[in-house]
């Protein structure tokens, strides 16, 4: 399939870039600015993108302009810091400008196919300080806007394009048009990707990897896992057996959703109840991060027991999304502190010799959903919030014990339930409840009464990087909290919390 390759560099908009164009039918992946011209030996490319970037290209340890762009001999469009970049590295001038910062007024001011279908005057937004001062040889300017007389650029051949705002944001009227005609006007790509395609070649690839063999495939409850395990039952029925492994950190009921929705498409699954040792192995931590690594780690020795002895199985298919690829990437790169570490299966290709099934590994979330929903995967699946990988350990603060994962975990379904009563479940986008490790005096009848606190958290994020509360109705929160401690008598309090992300994180450790 014909592939846009977008090189990041920093942008905190390059992920979207990827979306966007994808959105519009055309196939892109998303790369570091420095990769290795070898990385791209599986793709057949047919463009280039530069994202912008924190950078300026004066700053001696700013990011270069990729030598073997000129190698390929494909179009590329820079933009914002990616455009300076391609103007400063082609012989044009960059300097410090007034900045511009938020939407502002574009004018075209050369016809070209860039621009096609597209008024004269539009609104773009636009993130930059430094400016393209003087074209490079050969260059036209196509645009400007009232601080930035540079604001479009191409050379004669349109090989390399620039353009100073972002047509990647919302903001930007006709962005979608801009990259539209850059695909099909300028770089001729045909429109190839649709979600439908990418489980026809999936299917096919998955069929032709594994042949004979036999696939052992990690399902956790989550979206990514099952659509995984669904789209395997396509491909390969009868050559694959899900395994899900109980840690009894889970809320309440969930494991018996999820293994329902595999009896009801009629998916063979393995399924052990190991909670027993998790319960031991967390005895006496307090420590998050311990607890972690401790139900990370455990998490991968039984799995690895488990997948010996009902063996031999020659691969494994895991759940693994694009941003997660994108995120061990940065990671791999970054040696900054880490506020916590998200542990999922992670370490399981390390302990399992064997060969990996990634289906959705180069798919966002949201594509995740749309593949899920046209095989068949039920909706209660689909639309599951993010649950982190160490479950309801990391939602008791201090030690978790059985007796208090049983007490949580009812604290946290009547909030789910009551939520659902509302017609409110899909106004946040994570909710929870949390059991803190003080006790509280209360009164139940004329007695005194001393109980656990529980925490109730509701956020709204796009990207769970940054998040609001939701402001409940206090009426429903009324209703929880009686609820929750008429019915739970070791709950004596339960508050709300009203901090955001920053300075909070979304779940308390
Ligand atoms: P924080 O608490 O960092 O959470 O604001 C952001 C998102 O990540 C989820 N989260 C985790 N997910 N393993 C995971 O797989 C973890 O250890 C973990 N900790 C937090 C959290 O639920 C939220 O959606």
């Amino acid at each position: 399939m014909k592939t846009l390759v977008v090189l990041d560099f920093g942008s905190q908009y390059s992920q979207l870039i990827v979306r966007r164009v994808r959105e519009l039918g055309f196939y892109a992946e998303l790369f570091p600015h420095d990769t290795s011209p070898e990385s791209f030996s599986r793709l057949d490319i047919g463009a280039f993108i530069l994202s912008g970037g924190p950078s300026s290209v004066y700053d001696p340890r700013a990011p270069g302009f990729p030598d073997f762009l000129n190698l390929f001999k494909k179009p590329v469009l820079g933009i914002c810091y990616g455009m300076q970049l391609l103007a400063y590295s082609l012989g044009g001038k960059v300097e410090p400008g007034p900045g511009e910062f938020g939407e502002t007024t574009f004018r075209v001011i050369r016809e070209h196919p860039l621009f096609s279908g597209i008024p004269i005057f539009f609104k773009v937004w636009m993130s930059h300080r430094d400016r393209v001062s003087s074209l490079p040889p050969r260059f036209i300017c196509l645009g400007e806007t009232e601080s930035c007389p540079i604001a479009a650029i191409s050379d004669e051949d349109s090989l390399f394009l620039g353009l100073q705002f972002h047509p990647e944001v919302e903001h930007t009227h006709f962005g979608r048009k801009i990259l539209e005609n850059f695909l099909e006007k300028i770089c001729g790509l045909p429109r190839e990707w649709s979600p439908s395609h990418f489980i026809e070649s999936e299917i096919q690839r998955i069929k032709e990897k594994v042949k004979e063999g036999r696939v052992l495939c990690a399902i956790s409850g989550g979206v990514d896992s099952a659509v995984t395990a669904f789209l395997l039952q396509k491909a390969i029925p009868g050559k694959f057996l899900p395994l899900f492994v109980n840690t009894g950190l889970l809320r309440l009921k969930e494991e018996e959703q999820v293994l329902d929705a595999f009896k009801r498409a009629g998916i063979q699954f393995r399924y052990i109840d190991r909670s027993r040792l998790f319960f031991q192995a967390l005895k006496g931590i307090t420590d998050p991060e311990e607890k972690r690594r401790i139900v990370g780690n455990l998490f991968v020795e039984v799995f690895a027991r488990e997948a010996r002895e009902i063996g031999p199985f020659q691969f494994l298919a895991q759940g693994t999304i694009y941003p997660d690829v994108i995120e061990s990437r940065a990671k791999e790169r970054s040696s900054a502190d880490r506020i916590k570490t998200h542990h999922n299966v992670g370490g399981l290709p390390e302990v399992l010799p064997f060969e990996l099934i990634e289906p959705l590994r180069f798919l966002f979330k949201d594509e995740v959903r749309v593949i899920g929903k046209l095989i068949g995967v039920p909706s209660e699946i689909l639309l599951r919030q993010p649950f982190p990988g160490p479950g309801l350990a990391v939602r008791i603060i201090g030690e978790v014990t059985e007796e208090k994962v049983e007490i949580l975990k009812r604290a946290d379904y009547i909030f789910r339930e009551e939520l659902g009563k509302a017609g409110l479940e899909k106004e946040p986008d994570q909710f929870f409840a949390v059991l803190l490790p003080v006790k509280a005096v209360g009164v139940t009848g004329d007695r005194r009464a001393y109980g656990f606190v529980v925490a109730l958290r509701a956020v709204q994020t796009r990207d769970f990087m940054t998040a609001d509360w939701t402001p409940l109705p206090p009426e429903l929160l009324k209703k929880v909290s009686s609820r929750i401690c008429n019915d739970i008598p070791e709950v004596t309090r339960v508050v709300y919390d009203v901090t955001s992300k920053p300075p909070a994180t979304i779940e308390w450790e």
